[in-house]
């Protein structure tokens, strides 16, 4: 968690930072801070709250001039979100200024001998222990700045991407990685640091993302020089050619990233399957799968690992994998995966699912397959993040930035991706039948204009909000295909409204949740057309008898559920299997609205962050 940005160069650093910040606010938004060389000393600005109250902050403290900085954007992990314990941090001596993404897991033990050398801390931070700890050694051990990081860092445990300077050498930026991301922007003669590209994107398409226990020095006038943490041995880095654009980062018009992102999902799923789905022809391509295939097709099970979101794009893809694949799957929270000693074999096949790529928890439950065996396969949104290149091969979603802290696109398009791979590993088990397979193909091509379709009950939507908006609990059900997306509706309101909600199978009602239902319970039902449909309805019925307020999602043209339900919520008809890919933009809208009026903040929900890179 935490964003980072630095820059280095002739321009000026102030706006590039700030507006840098911003963009990555969905990383962290509890505190932010800056530091800018401004050609004799550091001027330091930090304060509790979000970029904006930095901005204000600068202005009555410190001059904005400088072609050098640092700036951070904090999701505190050690020490409570206050003014002193923002980033930057500063050495004792204040001649090193440092920001830092991660955890030092050693730092009370390193704290303690730094004290016993006489350094003295402002903050909890173990952030300022690890600067002073790169200053002791650069005194102790009278090397240069970048030596001393690397020394440092080989004494530290736990994760970090850091960017620092020192005052006396105000010509570099040291930047270092293990664990969480850091890219580098390469100008003409200047350098970019940030958590991702979007800081600077605007001004380099070059790019470098450090790979784990890697260092950079950043020194105007020089090539970029990458090193090994470990050894010190010089690296070869590999500069990429960045696609994002700017558009892609903005709003355009929206009130929130969260609504314009709900509403680009027609858009962005035609993304995910262009030239991988050619309907007519009956082809599935997905560049990763290709040589991969018999992987899967001779797996004894396959497991999937993911959190939050994802993991409930994972559970959506248990019910279709089997269906078409005949092969079992498991879908595991990636935290509990890594701390239980799972029983993993060569023959399994692991599909690891992750918007960000950065997720710690996920990180590490692949490293654990890897370690055991395991063929592990990637579905990312983020190009070129962490979990992107630690499996052995993958697809990646195509939704686009995803700045929304609440995740909409990157859900539908991971089950857009989970489709296409099991249609396409069932045809070549032979687990589909030819007309169910060139059907789904087809009904697949459509989901963009269902969708477009779906998202034109938002009026109505917004005026159900407002009958809805001051409960305090909700519940979601949902039955099959439809129970994640239960799970997934439920959480979003969670996450943005902050009312309390809890998703079930429907039928598991009965075996306790019925207790809470009386006339104050909203109860959203996914009661589309489906094998369920009319075990759902007696669901309804069973709400209705006990007073409980029913909001329906139903297929185009349902008259059963309409007659019983206080509200329902239109979606087009679409095969069984491919639902969930219309259901939940209802109520990813539900959740929406409902928290713009309770005046919730939509895009940066309270302890929460986008990229999930601490355990
Ligand atoms: C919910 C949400 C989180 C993420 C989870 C995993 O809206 O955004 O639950 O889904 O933190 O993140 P990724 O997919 O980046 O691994």
């Amino acid at each position: 968690m935490c964003g980072i940005v630095g820059y280095i160069g002739s321009k000026q650093a102030y706006p590039i930072i700030i507006n840098g910040l911003k963009r990555l606010e969905y990383r962290g938004y509890d505190s932010a801070g800056i530091a800018l060389y401004d050609g004799t000393d550091i001027q330091l600005a930090k304060t509790k709250g979000k970029v904006a109250d930095l901005e204000e902050r600068v202005a009555q403290e410190i001059s904005k001039k400088g072609t050098l900085g640092i700036g951070h954007t904090r999701w505190a992990t050690h020490g409570v979100p206050n003014d002193v314990n923002s980033h930057p941090h500063f050495s004792n001596s204040g001649d090193l200024v440092l920001i830092h993404n991660g955890i030092i897991e050693n730092y009370a033990s390193l704290k303690i001998e730094l004290i016993n050398r006489g350094y003295t801390f402002k903050s909890d931070t173990d952030t300022e222990v690890l600067v002073n700890l790169i200053e002791e050694i650069k005194k102790q051990e009278n090397v240069k700045l970048g030596k001393a990081v690397q020394i440092a860092l080989n004494q530290v445990v736990g994760a970090y991407a850091i960017a620092l300077f020192d005052r006396k050498k105000p010509d570099e930026i040291v930047v270092a990685k293990l664990g969480s991301p850091l890219a580098i922007g390469i100008g003409n003669n200047e350098f970019f640091v940030a958590s991702d590209a979007s800081p600077f994107i605007e001004y380099t398409n070059n790019a470098i993302y450090l790979e784990d226990e890697e260092m950079a020095i950043l020194r105007l006038g020089r090539e970029i020089r990458v090193r090994k943490i470990k050894d010190d041995t010089l690296v070869n880095p590999n500069i990429q050619k960045l696609k994002l654009s700017l558009e892609q980062i903005e709003k355009g018009g929206y009130d929130h990233f969260m609504l314009k992102e709900i509403f680009e999902q027609p858009s962005v799923i035609k993304d995910t399957y262009r030239g991988r789905l050619l309907a007519n022809q009956g082809i599935i391509k997905l560049g990763g799968l290709e040589d991969y295939i018999p992987r899967f097709t001779n797996a004894n099970r396959i497991v999937i690992i993911a959190c939050g979101t994802s993991w409930h794009a994972g559970l959506v893809a248990e019910y279709i994998f089997e269906e078409w694949t005949r092969i079992p799957v498991e879908v595991e929270y990636a935290s509990e995966f890594r701390y239980r000693n799972p029983i993993i074999t060569e023959k399994d096949v692991v599909i690891a699912i992750s918007q960000s790529g950065e997720t710690a928890d996920t990180l590490a439950a692949i490293k654990l397959a890897k370690e055991k065996g395991a063929f592990v396969y990637g579905i990312c949104n983020v190009v070129g993040s962490t979990i992107s290149r630690e499996t052995h091969s993958g697809t990646y979603t195509h939704a686009g930035p995803e700045i929304g802290v609440a995740s909409t696109k990157a859900f539908t398009t991971q089950i857009t991706v989970l489709t296409m791979m099991a249609l396409k590993i069932g045809k070549v088990k032979g687990t589909i039948s030819q007309t169910d397979y060139m059907m789904h193909l087809r009904e697949l091509e459509m989901i963009p204009t269902h969708v477009a379709e779906a998202l034109k009950s938002n009026d109505k939507i917004e005026e159900i909000a407002a009958v809805f908006k001051n409960a305090t609990n909700f519940l979601y059900l949902g039955r099959g295909v439809n129970f994640p997306v239960a799970l997934e509706g439920a959480l979003k309101l969670k996450e943005i409204s902050y009312i309390h909600a809890e998703g079930y199978p429907a039928a598991e009602m009965k075996h306790g949740p019925i207790a809470l239902i009386d006339e104050q319970m909203p109860v959203v039902v996914i009661a589309v057309n489906s094998n369920h449909y009319g075990k759902v309805v007696s669901n309804i019925e069973e709400i209705k008898a006990r007073s409980g307020k029913i909001i329906a999602v139903v297929t185009e043209g349902d008259t059963e559920v309409r007659a019983l339900a206080d509200y329902v919520m239109e979606v087009p008809k679409t095969p069984e299997t491919l639902t969930p890919l219309v259901t939940t933009i209802p109520l990813q809208l539900l959740s929406y609205h409902i928290a713009v009026m309770l005046d919730k903040n939509v895009d940066q929900p309270r302890n929460l962050a986008k990229s999930v890179t601490v355990e």
